[in-house]
């Protein structure tokens, strides 16, 4: 059974609530920003026989193995290799200057976590690279803690995985790497990380969870893009265009907030000013005041939807 789906266990994450949101875009354009193993992709060309797909993945092998996998409808998708920034770039390329619903699906996908050599993962010792774009000419998790100095890499492990033991961590990497034992693979990072956040009895996470989410973070500059992305999605829609956003952690849930908050007109001007200056303007109307979670059965089938959060806008003018 199923020749054309490998074995790999996949579900797409939140894909009926996705969904329902998206069908005012049933015959349109959809624009799927995270391809990934092709989860909404498929769905959205399932339920909407008429719509148009144009869907964008930065990770090569996740892109081959969706364009496998999506044969059949290859006459209603459009596959593009390319970082969900140039959202513009990539429909104005293809004479597209509205579409009716975009997804952004963020964070890795199955298929990157469950490589054993691409080093997004500490089950599996391997080269720490972990760069969702392997033909990126950016530096892999290895070469920027062979690099930064303390403080940043500190700073990196505070801010993007809320690591308190951040400090002593990178003064672990870097006694490390002045010892000339540099830290160039995942066991290596693990096992330290191991030895200054011993694992409690309560904690169900690995301990080096918090810095391996930080490291990939920071590689792939996952939070600077965001915002701005949001901006760029918003205004690629036709008017009652929809965007979904899921995301998997408090720090990107933040920004998707805020920034909805600022396309449906939020102003956020001191509170003593008497006029507006902050050039508030509502774009955008939020449909889902809070975001929407998985259910108990979601949670029970794939336990890695757990932290998962799906929040919705609609455009209403331009
Ligand atoms: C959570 S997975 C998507 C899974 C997909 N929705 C599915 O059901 O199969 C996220 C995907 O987005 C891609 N991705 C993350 N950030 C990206 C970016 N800035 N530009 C393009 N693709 C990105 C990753 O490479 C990964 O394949
Ligand atoms: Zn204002």
């Amino acid at each position: 059974m199923g020749s054309r789906t490998p074995e790999i266990q996949h579900y797409p994450v939140l894909l009926e609530e996705t969904l329902a949101f998206l069908e005012p875009a049933r015959d349109g354009i959809v624009v799927d920003c995270t391809l990934g193993f092709g989860g909404h992709s498929l769905a959205v060309l399932e339920a909407f026989p008429k719509a148009q797909v144009v869907a964008i993945d930065q990770d090569k092998v996740a892109i081959a193995a969706a364009r496998q996998r999506l044969s059949e409808f290859d006459w209603r998708i459009d596959i593009v290799h390319s970082n969900f920034s140039r959202i513009k770039k990539v429909l104005n390329g293809k004479n597209i200057d509205k579409v009716h619903g975009i997804i952004a699906d963020l964070g890795v996908s199955s298929i990157q976590v469950d490589s054993e050599t691409r080093g997004f993962s500490f089950r599996f010792d391997a080269p720490l690279d972990m760069r969702m774009d392997e033909t990126a000419d950016i530096p892999t998790a290895a070469e920027l803690l062979g690099s930064l100095t303390e403080t940043e890499i500190a700073n990196v492990i505070y801010q993007f995985g809320e690591e308190r033991k951040s400090r002593r961590i990178a003064s672990r990497i870097v006694h490390e790497r002045e010892a000339g034992r540099p830290i160039r693979t995942t066991k290596q990072l693990a096992d330290l990380v191991a030895r200054v956040v011993p694992r409690s009895k309560q904690q169900a996470i690995h301990p080096a969870t918090k810095t391996f989410q930080a490291l990939r973070i920071k590689v792939n500059n996952e939070l600077d893009i965001l915002e701005q992305f949001l901006i760029d999605g918003a205004h690629m829609l036709a008017e009652n265009g929809i965007l979904a956003v899921i995301t998997f952690h408090s720090l990107e849930d933040r920004i998707v907030k805020n920034t909805f908050q600022r396309l449906a007109g939020k102003c956020i001007c001191p509170p003593r000013i008497p006029i507006c200056v902050c050039g508030a303007k509502k774009t955008a109307e939020i449909v889902t005041r809070k975001p929407i979670v998985p259910t108990d059965e979601e949670l029970k089938r794939n336990p890695r939807s757990r932290s998962a959060k799906l929040r919705v806008i609609r455009k209403i003018e331009n």
